[in-house]
């Protein structure tokens, strides 16, 4: 099949979710959307199952939003796979499971990307990461380079207050770098909110319009704090093992009731997603 799809895939959706699509306003579509992929032990231990096979059905979910987002042209797509205190608190079992079902994920999925057009991405501090599961990352990433369409970000070993932290460094080394000998305070001075925006991880990526979270908690959990900041929230209690393309539509059917402001004024719907010309005055 082809990397590239210049016609609409929307007849491959699903009856139900292409009917659920129908009702969605086409000129209001969020540009990217990251989701916080709860509930997976919680969906094995209602089921008398052991937690990894929760995982194992949530990696099931994943495949299924990926192709509804990129059926629907969504052109950012942004999961929570794994973040640093999932790394550090959990059993040693636990995440050598999440690490080898990943790279079979990958392994297994890169075909339906391509048939996709998806591109896949990592944020993270991935450099810690076990080197085979780096090694496969990388290999998808470049089988899935050429494609147009959805990018799907994976968030692994992943915090916002350490991507900040990375962020001021790079950003304070490159102001240093670029007027050597500068005093401080002139240096200080031109640490700008753009600047930071650019070091962090997502530098290349809109901000997030909706953030979704799975499994009912009302909580943020590390999760791109600095970008998140306009984004639209949106919880489930559904947890993520059950969590399929409809339900994301239904979560773009609620986003677009909601009234954007960014702090300002209501602004008439045509304008509500161009949030850059929105924002300068
Ligand atoms: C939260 O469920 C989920 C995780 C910590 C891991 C997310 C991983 C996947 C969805 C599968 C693998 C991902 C990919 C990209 C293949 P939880 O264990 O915290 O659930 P609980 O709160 O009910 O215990």
């Amino acid at each position: 099949m082809s990397h590239r799809h210049a016609t609409s895939r929307l007849s491959e959706l699903p009856p139900e979710e292409l009917a659920l699509y129908r009702q969605l306003d086409p000129e209001r579509l969020p540009q990217h959307i990251a989701i916080i992929m709860d509930g997976n032990g919680r969906w094995a231990g209602m089921r008398r199952l052991q937690r990894i096979l929760g995982h194992q059905q949530g990696a099931e979910s994943v495949q299924f939003v990926v192709e509804t987002a990129s059926r629907i042209d969504l052109p950012w797509l942004t999961l929570y796979a794994f973040s640093v205190e999932n790394n550090l608190r959990r059993p040693a079992t636990e995440v050598s499971f999440l690490m080898r079902l990943l790279r079979t994920y990958l392994v297994g999925n890169v075909k339906r990307m391509n048939d996709n057009n998806v591109r896949i991405a990592y944020i993270g501090r991935t450099a810690e990461l076990p080197t085979e599961v780096q090694e496969t990352m990388q290999w998808a990433t470049e089988q899935t380079a050429r494609n147009t369409g959805t990018t799907l970000t994976l968030a692994l070993n992943y915090g916002a207050r350490g991507e900040i932290v990375d962020a001021a460094r790079t950003a304070i080394a490159q102001l240093a770098a670029e007027e050597p000998g500068a005093p401080l305070e002139a240096l200080l001075a031109r640490l700008t909110e753009e600047r930071i925006s650019s070091a962090l991880y997502t530098a290349h990526m809109p901000d997030p319009d909706l953030v979704i979270r799975t499994s009912g908690e009302m909580r943020i959990s590390n999760f791109l704090l600095w970008q998140i900041a306009y984004s639209e929230i949106y919880v489930t209690d559904r947890f993520w093992p059950d969590f399929r393309g409809k339900h994301l539509l239904e979560a773009i059917h609620e986003y677009q009731s909601r009234d954007r402001r960014f702090g300002g004024l209501s602004v008439p719907s045509k304008t509500l997603n161009t949030r850059k010309a929105a924002l300068v005055p």
